[in-house]
């Protein structure tokens, strides 16, 4: 098929990777008890849904991740990663402050050459890749991407923060998106409001070979979780609309996975039933831009996200960044 007749990218393979220690609510209330720090398995589940979460190990940095994750990519798109020509890394844990996280993936997937680079929208990273990477596709200039959300978030928590410590996770999920004669992806739309950027921030930088300010994330949960429900509603709408679609119209929706009363709170707003979400945040707890294409390849290799069904994807984060894919898997 000729370039100009593919207008559309479509995503033909998933893959993610989860680091071998799983870390149980009671394992961390343990670990915290050490510290003087009360928490409880009936806490964490009771207000944010996760009973474990995953941490890497000191040796494995986010490109580790994502490698794993790629390659299972792009072995279900029956795709050499020779054939890549772009890569796009969402990440707010990169491996260091630069080269970006996406040239280091290329080298360790034995390429070089084609376009590579990093994307910081915090838990809305991967969402705002994929909508790149769409509209690269769309203009031709990249055939085959991939596009990957990897994080190691245990790097950047305060462990004497029970607030925020519990809440997070490691790990990394990829797509490989493709130019595609049919739609693949529907519609996408993205926000931003810097007004907010303190309400979830890790505010710390590297100034004069010292890090200067607080190198932990911190969050005032309240207000993140308002701000959170109110945007992804709109989002969801508004990508609807863009595609011409209906909330009747979405077979799964897979928002990030943050809390599972955020979840419940956009399920109900958009008149989901909750057997429409695809919920893995209670395994794998908040992996930031990692966590929807994680939670999809888990959808997908279970068998319960199929070729045809109508995908939505939504992200909201740090920034506050927020928005959604509408796509047709
Ligand atoms: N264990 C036990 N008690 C705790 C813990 C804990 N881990 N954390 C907080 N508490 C206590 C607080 O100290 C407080 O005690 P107090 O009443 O004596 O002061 C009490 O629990 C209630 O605290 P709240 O912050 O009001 O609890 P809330 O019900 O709001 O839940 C939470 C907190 C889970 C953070 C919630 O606000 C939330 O989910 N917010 C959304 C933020 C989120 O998910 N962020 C993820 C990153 S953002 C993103 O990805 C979009």
């Amino acid at each position: 098929m000729s370039g100009s007749a593919l207008r559309y990218s479509r995503i033909t393979g998933t893959g993610s990777m989860l680091p071998a220690r799983r870390v149980t609510n009671a394992d961390l209330a343990e670990q915290l008890a050490d510290r003087g720090i009360e928490t409880s398995d009936d806490w964490i589940v009771e207000r944010t849904g996760i009973r474990a979460r995953h941490f890497a190990d000191a040796s494995q940095s986010a490109s580790d991740l994502a490698l794993d994750a790629s390659r299972h990519a792009l072995e279900a798109a029956g795709r050499k990663a020779a054939e890549v020509d772009l890569i796009i890394v969402a990440t707010s844990t990169p491996d260091m402050v630069f080269p970006s996280t996406a040239t280091i993936l290329q080298h360790k997937l034995g390429i070089a050459g084609c376009a590579a680079m990093d994307l910081q929208a915090v838990c809305s990273g991967f969402v705002y890749a994929l909508a790149v990477a769409d509209a690269m596709i769309r203009t031709g200039s990249a055939r085959c991407a991939l596009v990957v959300g990897a994080e190691v978030f245990s790097r950047i928590l305060d462990f004497s923060d029970r607030t925020t410590c519990v809440l997070f996770g490691d790990g990394a999920g990829a797509v490989v998106l493709e130019a595609s004669a049919t739609p693949g992806i529907l519609a996408s739309d993205l926000h931003a409001d810097g007004s907010h950027r303190d309400i979830l921030c890790t505010p710390g930088t590297v100034s004069g070979g010292a890090v200067l300010g607080n190198p932990l994330l911190r969050m005032d949960g309240p207000a993140v979780f308002k701000l959170a429900v109110r945007v992804l509603e709109e989002s969801a709408r508004a990508v609807l609309a863009k595609a011409g679609r209906t909330d009747a119209d979405i077979d799964w929706l897979i928002p990030h996975q943050a809390n599972i009363r955020i979840m419940q709170g956009t399920a109900k707003k958009l008149r989901l039933p909750m057997d429409k979400l695809i919920v893995t945040v209670d395994e794998h707890g908040n992996t930031s831009a990692a966590s929807i294409p994680l939670a999809l390849d888990v959808a997908v290799r279970s068998g319960r996200v199929k070729a045809g069904d109508t995908v939505m994807l939504e992200g909201v984060g740090g920034g506050f960044t927020w928005g959604a894919v509408l796509l047709d898997l």
